[in-house]
């Protein structure tokens, strides 16, 4: 019977092989929905903080999945069935790779940052979490890195802490430090800001928010992607993630933990797959990152974030850092150019990753995406699911372009123009 452990060994390699690499250097031809004209006009995309474009290799890893392969896992079953488990255990393996995990079982495939953030709250937090505690996030904090802790303060009588933002839009670590006590239980913040694009000194928040009988999670929606965080770096005990930003499917995601935490907790949902031997009365708990997947698998969406992966790999993390500071440094000056424009966070193109929320006077954010709309180029508006951050910036809504690998300077120049016209206006 294969095991995750002999399927883990791999590395996934079968699906690598089914990754073609991308014409470099021009990655746009990896993605289709590129060549489309929207109201007369070539696709700008400039929304990826709210989901990412999908390559070639990713959408044939799913209908190669469902042509081919299309069996619920099962280790020791029939042959598709057999196949459909090794691929999902090699993706398991080569998401722990690329996030610096050592162990394939710290990996619980999810529905994405939002559930993984929920799993923490209820499975580690509902057990250890008492009337009294602390729990500490930042204010600039997603609304998914904000609820699932709010809601755990609710169910167990804890008080949810907030530390601050300077002007730059990076932590204030003194605030970190003065609010992390004894009483603290957890300490949850995002690594890049979905917002500002601002990449916050993760490790160094780590090294203060770490303590006994303590957990410190990472909301790395906007990281991972970007950064490709790593965990033995990192110092946290779970980082969640989502593959749907990071040129992967939607509705899957991943969440890492430290093996013996994951050991120690309770199961988040519990049914099929996440125990076995399951009589009247007993059950035997699945290994690990297992425990936390009950009920068939979304294989697939595991299969795709893995391709997703294996695409950002074949192009390497050198190529995109650099390519990506090249747009931001571009952007940022487009941007700085443009009188009544007002862009959250420093104009730093070395702390950021190619995210801008910004806003313009005489123009309400949901004015600009129609005006930008117009003219094909897609970016996003409202309060960013994180009011508390644009209020510190005395705004309830702003609107935002978010590049990535597939991003040119040219686009930036079209959106910069479209914004021009739509102050005129
Ligand atoms: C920083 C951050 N955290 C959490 C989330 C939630 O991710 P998902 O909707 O994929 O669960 C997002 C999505 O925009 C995000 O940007």
């Amino acid at each position: 019977m294969e095991t995750v452990a002999a399927c883990a060994a791999t590395g996934g390699a079968h699906l690598r092989g089914h990754v073609t690499l991308p014409p470099s250097p021009d990655w746009r031809s990896a993605f289709p929905s590129l060549g489309q004209r929207v109201n007369g006009h070539p696709l700008v995309y400039l929304d990826t903080a709210a989901t990412a474009l999908r390559p070639t290799p990713v959408i044939d890893a799913l209908v190669r999945f469902y042509r081919g392969d299309n069996a619920n896992p099962s280790a020791g079953l029939h042959t598709l069935a057999r196949r459909a488990h090794a691929e999902m255990e090699g993706a398991r393996a080569i998401v722990a790779r690329f996030i610096g995990a050592r162990d394939p079982l710290e990996v619980s495939f999810t529905r994405g940052t939002t559930e993984g953030l929920n799993l923490v709250a209820t499975a580690w937090g509902d057990a250890n979490v008492r009337e009294g505690d602390e729990i500490v996030i930042g204010m600039a904090e997603h609304a998914s890195n904000m609820l699932p802790w709010r809601y755990l303060a609710r169910r167990t009588g804890a008080r949810v802490v907030t530390f601050g933002v300077a002007d730059d839009g990076l932590p204030l670590l003194d605030d970190l430090t003065r609010k992390v006590t004894a009483r603290t239980r957890v300490v949850a913040f995002s690594h890049v800001s979905n917002v500002l694009g601002m990449i916050n000194p993760a490790r160094e928040m780590c090294a203060i928010a770490r303590g006994p009988g303590r957990i410190v999670v990472i909301d790395g929606a906007q990281s991972v992607p970007h950064l490709a965080d790593d965990v033995g770096d990192l110092g946290c005990d779970f980082l969640a993630f989502s593959s749907h930003k990071m040129l992967g499917p939607m509705g899957v995601g991943a969440l890492w933990g430290r093996r013996e935490l994951l050991e120690s907790m309770a199961p988040y949902q519990a049914g099929s797959n996440m125990a076995h031997d399951v009589d009247l009365t007993t059950e035997v708990l699945s290994e690990g990152g297992l425990k936390y997947s009950a009920g068939t698998p979304n294989a697939a969406g595991a299969i795709g974030l893995a391709a997703a992966i294996v695409f950002l790999e074949a192009i390497g993390r050198p190529a995109i850092a650099t390519h990506e500071q090249a747009v931001t440094r571009h952007m940022l000056q487009r941007l700085g150019g443009l009188p009544g424009v007002r862009l959250l966070g420093a104009p730093d193109a070395s702390r950021r990753i190619p995210v801008f929320a910004f806003v313009a006077e005489g123009r309400t954010p949901t004015d600009l995406v129609r005006a930008l709309d117009a003219e094909g180029i897609a970016i996003r508006a409202g309060d960013l699911a994180s009011l508390p951050l644009l209020q510190r910036y005395g705004v309830r809504a702003a609107a935002r372009a978010s590049c990535y690998l597939y991003t040119t300077t040219d686009d930036v120049d079209r959106f910069a123009d479209a914004l021009t016209r739509a102050m005129r206006a």
